[in-house]
């Protein structure tokens, strides 16, 4: 579904954006337009049946992520996991958007009867369905849920989650702060608007220049949603961010929100609606407050090249055949995710302990 500009009117979106925007009197905030444009039922980008995950565009994807690349990315997590378990006593690995279904592939192949279930949530139906075909020789063992129980014990695992979650952005205009949405413009194109807001970024932004950002409202309440319900056990999220101070530098004046389609990035979420991924990179300092706040304890915090070094992935690469190594090097390549992506380990209801992940170069204290 790669729509053209003229295309653009007849995009199946429209029809739930434009009731949206009669609903709300013309304007959408961005977090509730992002939220349609990927999760509206069948025809957001991650409800509709387009590849999404794969490593070519020529396959019909539109990004590759770190377990689609490698397996070796899964098999390096699983030491993470498998010392978790161990240390919180627990039996039960939980997964949040698993996409294809790799991850939970790579986990439960190197973690075997360590696990006794294995349970994904994911908002995407269609997801849910490749999940299943990919994952039905583990019969049982593997299980989906639509909500989070109202208790939940063992060890949870997101790999590119948070990013995927609404964002809300802000712009500071002439000194003004505005909360920036959307709204259709009479040529019937999609347009930014912005209105004026109290919403603020949790630091100030030095300067008196026009900036643009986001907060993340929805990622932090379900961080603290986990943190309600994970009475015992960790939780691993990996993904592309900063702390704050980075993520709020008066520098990054344009915000982090990205589409991919086709492998490419562009920085137009208003046009090809539902047919390309929108994502924002994740304040990491956030993530942390919104576990911390609601009783969860930092484990530790640090890139995805040295975390999964900790875990073992260099041992890994030396038995593998040149080009897993060549694909595998580019989870820990500083320009492509070691740097870039970051992991936050929490853990609830025992004390921190040294996690492996975590046991060298760890920047807790960057938060
Ligand atoms: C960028 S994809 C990553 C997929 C997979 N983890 C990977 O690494 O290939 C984001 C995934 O998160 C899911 N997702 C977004 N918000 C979610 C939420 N609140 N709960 C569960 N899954 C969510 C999406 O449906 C999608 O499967």
């Amino acid at each position: 579904m790669n729509l053209q500009p003229g295309a653009e009117r007849a995009n199946p979106l429209n029809r739930i954006i434009d009731a949206a925007l009669q609903r709300e009197g013309g304007w959408l905030p961005f977090d509730r337009f992002m939220a349609l444009a990927l999760y509206s039922p069948g025809l957001g980008y991650y409800a509709n049946a387009s590849a999404k995950f794969g490593h070519l565009p020529s396959s019909g994807s539109d990004f590759v992520t770190a377990p689609e690349l490698s397996p070796l990315f899964g098999q390096s997590l699983a030491a993470a996991v498998d010392d978790a378990l161990s240390h919180t006593a627990t039996r039960d690995v939980w997964e949040f958007g698993a996409g294809s279904g790799a991850l939970a592939q790579q986990l439960l192949t190197a973690l075997g009867d360590r696990v006794d279930t294995y349970s994904i949530v994911d908002l995407s139906g269609t997801l849910r369905e490749r999940q299943q075909t990919a994952l039905a020789s583990w019969g049982d063992k593997v299980r989906w849920l639509s909500e989070l129980p109202a208790t939940m014990q063992g060890v949870v695992v997101g790999n590119e989650v948070l990013d995927a979650m609404p964002v809300k952005l802000l712009a500071r205009t002439a000194g003004q702060w505005f909360e920036r949405g959307v709204a259709r413009g009479p040529d019937g194109t999609l347009h930014y608007a912005d209105q004026p807001t109290e919403l603020r970024p949790p630091v100030l932004i030095e300067g008196e220049h026009d900036y643009l950002t986001e907060i993340h409202p929805q990622a932090e309440a379900f961080v603290a949603t986990l943190a309600d319900r994970l009475t015992r056990g960790a939780a691993f999220f990996l993904d592309y961010g900063f702390p704050e101070a980075e993520y709020y530098h008066p520098q990054r004046h344009m915000g982090t929100v990205m589409c991919h389609q086709g492998h490419l990035v562009d920085g137009n979420p208003l046009v090809a609606v539902g047919a390309k991924d929108i994502t924002a990179h994740v304040n990491f300092t956030g993530v942390a407050l919104a576990g911390q706040e609601a009783g969860l304890a930092v484990l530790g915090y640090c890139n995805q090249a040295r975390f999964l070094i900790n875990c073992g992935l260099v041992a890994k690469l030396e038995s593998a055949s040149v080009q897993e190594r060549a694909l595998a090097a580019r989870l820990i390549h500083e320009h492509e995710m070691g740097e870039l992506f970051k992991v936050i380990g929490f853990c609830a209801g025992v004390e921190p302990w040294d996690s492996v992940g975590f046991r060298e170069g760890d920047r807790t204290h960057t938060l």
